[in-house]
């Protein structure tokens, strides 16, 4: 039997990575947050202080972009070519740009396949976008996790405080929702339920509840 790939899409802090990490501790699977992925390539174009609203600029800096994670608490950690760079792409100049970078057509190609390679090495939870759309079409479990914008906006704006960030949950709740609008509206693979995942509102659940509804969507699913 082939390796078993879980898709957990949805928008910006709906809790995908909080939840998809938690499953594959469970499972003893792969977890790929494919945001980060994006978000790597998105700071490399800013440490290389190209143009980024140029896609030809973008697209030839992607060779010398090497991203590789390793395990860490409370968040994996991420490298760009061998340097840790886990709290760097969560600053809020990624976060603004991350949209218009993930959008550019060369970088998608160079991350689905990043993200293929990964999940053809065993079982894996990947969290992102377009996972269930595009990246593992035939995953065994798709679930697309939503919350309202306003408790999106509210637990980063929680996670902010905690790292000492001072944005406003003004600022954040519009931001969350520009970011919806982008993801969503992009031509190649945008944010998008996938026929056949199920969809789980996380609204006004704890972390323990979503892990428990998303463990029986997954056993209804699948025999492990
Ligand atoms: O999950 P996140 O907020 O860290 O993702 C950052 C951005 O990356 C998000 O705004 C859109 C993009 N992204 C994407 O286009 N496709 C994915 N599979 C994952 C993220």
């Amino acid at each position: 039997m082939n390796a078993i790939q879980i898709a957990i899409d949805g928008p910006a802090s709906a809790g995908k990575s909080t939840i998809a990490k938690i499953l594959a501790n469970d499972f003893g699977y792969i977890y790929v947050d494919t945001g980060a992925m994006y978000r790597v390539v998105t700071l490399a174009a800013l440490r290389a202080k190209i143009d980024l609203n140029d896609e030809q600029a973008v697209t030839q800096l992607l060779p010398q972009v090497d991203i590789t994670f390793a395990p860490g608490e409370p968040v994996q950690k991420v490298f760009l070519n061998e340097t840790e760079v886990t709290t760097d792409i969560r600053s809020s100049i990624v976060t603004a740009n991350v949209s218009l970078i993930s959008s550019y057509e060369a970088v998608r190609q160079a991350m689905t396949q990043l993200q293929r390679d990964i999940a053809a090495q065993g079982g894996v939870v990947m969290d992102g976008r377009d996972i269930g759309t595009t990246v593992l079409p035939n995953a065994d479990v798709k679930i697309f996790l939503i919350a309202s914008v306003e408790e999106r906006a509210a637990r980063r704006f929680t996670e902010n405080q905690t790292k000492g960030m001072t944005d406003t949950l003004e600022e954040i709740q519009a931001a969350v929702a520009h970011r919806d609008y982008l993801d969503s509206h992009r031509e190649i693979s945008p944010l998008k339920k996938a026929s056949d995942a199920v969809e789980l509102d996380t609204t006004g659940l704890s972390i323990q509840e979503v892990v428990a509804a998303a463990k029986q969507i997954i056993n209804q699913k699948i025999e492990r």
